[in-house]
């Protein structure tokens, strides 16, 4: 069976220095895959490569048995490869059910012919609104629906991004750090939302929370300098002696 998402022998440099090193992660459909490393480990690189942002230097992508390694970022958002930033990237004068909205008609126009979008263009339509607001309401955002988005609390915000990458009807959602930067009450919503989610998107995490990973997760990769410490189940990461002294040792 092919995976849902792969990288064979990745490898990207910015110069002398070596940021992903022969990495071969595979996730399975349905995964729920955490990728943890301390800072500085390449994750980001890893996410941006996997999503069309950086060229590797070597190796490929694929996607449900596609090499995408050239396609462009639009390309791989329109085969079902979505991604929330590390950074806060939203609109802050749209509301969530515009910016939802937005994306979904663009989901939809991607799929039209040139003369179709004109007309497209001239109705944004009932069926995109509902849609929207329905994904709202499965992120627990439908009462601030309506609200500017920087006038919601950051969690909301945070969830709003996860939001807008669901819209595009991803197979893979790719999450750098979704609760990053967000107090400790609200990372709490957020990962139900997660965790709820529907098994037929594929989920690549990124989190220093330890405790969430390890709720989180069915499988776990460890980063260190670029490369694959290990992979393996949430048990067999916690209880792996390297793994321990190079990452949670530090932490804990
Ligand atoms: N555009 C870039 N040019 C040069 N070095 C970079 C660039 N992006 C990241 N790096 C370096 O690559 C390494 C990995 O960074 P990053 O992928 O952001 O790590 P992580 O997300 O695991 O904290 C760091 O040493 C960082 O300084
Ligand atoms: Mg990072």
């Amino acid at each position: 069976m092919n995976a849902m998402l792969e990288t064979r022998a990745l490898c990207k440099s910015f110069g002398g220095l070596a940021v992903t090193q022969n990495l071969n992660l595979s996730l399975a459909a349905g995964a729920r895959h955490a990728l943890i490393g301390p800072n500085g480990a390449g994750k980001t690189t890893l996410i941006n490569q996997l999503t069309g942002v950086l060229r590797p230097s070597g190796g490929s992508v694929w996607l449900d048995g596609v090499d995408i390694t050239r396609m462009t970022q639009n390309e791989r958002v329109a085969r079902g490869l979505s991604r929330t930033f590390q950074i806060n990237t939203l609109f802050p004068q749209l509301t969530p059910l515009e910016a939802v909205t937005n994306v979904i008609c663009e989901r939809e126009r991607t799929h039209l012919t040139l003369l179709q979008r004109r007309f497209f263009r001239l109705s944004r339509r009932r069926a995109e609104i509902d849609e929207a607001y329905a994904l709202l309401e499965q992120l627990s955002l439908a009462r601030d629906c309506l609200v500017q988005t920087h006038a919601l609390a950051y969690g909301k915000q945070r969830l709003l991004e996860i939001a807008l990458a669901l819209a595009a009807r991803p197979r893979v959602l790719l999450l750098d750090e979704p609760a990053a930067g967000v107090p400790e009450g609200e990372s709490d919503e957020l990962f139900e939302v997660l965790g709820a989610l529907s098994k037929d998107i594929s989920i690549l995490l990124i989190d220093h929370d330890m405790s969430l990973v390890f709720r989180f997760a069915d499988r776990i990769t460890v980063l260190v300098s670029g490369a694959e410490l290990m992979t393996g189940t949430p048990t067999e990461i916690a209880a792996d002696a390297r793994v321990r002294e190079v990452y949670l040792g530090k932490r804990n």
